[in-house]
């Protein structure tokens, strides 16, 4: 089967180069907006002043211009009457959704400059190359508001009264939990050093050292955790983790995994787990916001997606059923909520 995708406004096949080229330009302009701080400067004060900026980043503004004039062209920015620019009404849409700069584009340059690399073996991922954990933080920072909503009701809901969150990033959302319930208590668990030195930040910025802790360890091994970061833990989340088990432990690892939860959180727990749908079929993949270009950044840096009925099987098998799946406002992903069938309810 061949699917065309060439742009609609691409005729013939230089047109489709130049357009792809267009493309890539046009996004890594953007992101540099975005990492420079001024898709949220503009955002925020309605304008960007090439002059001030170059003043305070203490440059030449010809080196600020190119970048702004760039964006105008590409429907971006718009020049205002005093020669500062504004966001375009498509790049205020666009503004919400940034974090996804990060996620999908910036985390996984290192990636993508070393494609080549990697599909011929002259470099392995964990090794020589790695995406940028700090840039994936950042980009998911910004995406929280768009799970929390599901995730904290779902905790809340279960009246948690401790909660493990493996692979915990930044800590936003156990904080954002135990903000919204003053009972309620966390661990967070990372393995990344640098992951674990910002959710300490957070931690301590929202006041929650008596009620949160994070561990740094092995989220993959629940056995390998201090016995104190496990004791009462009666629910356990886990958001955009499981799939890079999949990956580094094979299937049976993860259902081992989840086997695990299913014994800590006990009969009255929950599993609460975010993933991101693998493709079901390939012929609506083109359909599928984002879903072939972020299988494809998976599949080179050992993590692999998988279909959401792929995902209760493997909660079925590992002793638990499916109490509840629900909607989640990012690209392709949902929230199952997992419990041990038991005689207690
Ligand atoms: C995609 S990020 C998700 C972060 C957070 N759960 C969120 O949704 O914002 C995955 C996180 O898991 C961490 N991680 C990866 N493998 C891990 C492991 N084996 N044990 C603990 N943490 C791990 C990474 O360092 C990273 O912070």
């Amino acid at each position: 089967m061949t699917t065309d995708v060439r742009s609609p406004d691409a005729v013939t096949g230089e047109d489709d180069v130049f357009t792809l080229a267009k493309g890539y330009y046009t996004a890594r302009a953007l992101v540099a907006l975005w990492r420079l701080g001024l898709f949220d400067r503009a955002h925020r004060d309605g304008e960007l002043v090439p002059d001030a900026i170059a003043a305070e980043w203490e440059v030449d503004e010809e080196a600020v211009r190119p970048l702004l004039n760039y964006l105008v062209v590409r429907g971006l920015l718009e020049l205002t009457g005093t020669g500062s620019f504004r966001l375009t009404p498509r790049a205020h849409e666009a503004w919400a959704y940034r974090g996804y700069l990060s996620t999908m584009i910036g985390a996984y340059e290192p990636v993508f400059a070393r494609l080549e690399d990697l599909v011929t073996g002259r470099a392995v991922y964990g090794r020589d190359v790695s995406r940028s954990h700090e840039e994936m933080v950042r980009g998911l920072t910004v995406l929280e508001d768009r799970m929390m909503g599901t995730v904290g009701d779902a905790v809340l809901g279960a009246k948690a009264r401790k909660v493990l969150d493996l692979g915990c990033g930044s800590a936003r959302m156990i904080t954002r939990m135990c903000e919204l319930d003053p009972d309620l208590r966390a661990v967070g668990v990372d393995r990344d050093p640098g992951s674990c030195a910002v959710a300490e930040e957070t931690v301590a910025a929202r006041g929650l050292a008596d009620r949160v802790a994070v561990v740094q360890g092995d989220a993959f091994d629940l056995a390998s955790l201090p016995a104190d970061v496990l004791d009462g833990v009666d629910s356990v989340t886990v958001m955009f983790l499981l799939h890079e088990v999949l990956r580094q432990r094979g299937r049976a690892g993860t259902v081992g995994l989840l086997r695990q939860i299913a014994d800590l959180v006990g009969p009255d727990g929950r599993l609460i787990m975010v993933e991101v749908s693998g493709t079901v079929d390939v012929r609506h993949r083109e359909r599928q916001l984002f879903v072939p270009e972020y299988e494809l950044l998976h599949e080179y840096t050992n993590q692999r997606l998988a279909a959401r009925s792929e995902w209760e099987r493997m909660v079925g098998e590992a002793g638990m059923e499916v109490a509840d799946v629900l909607p989640v406002d990012m690209c392709q992903s949902f929230c199952l909520v997992a419990r041990r069938p038991g005689e207690l309810r």
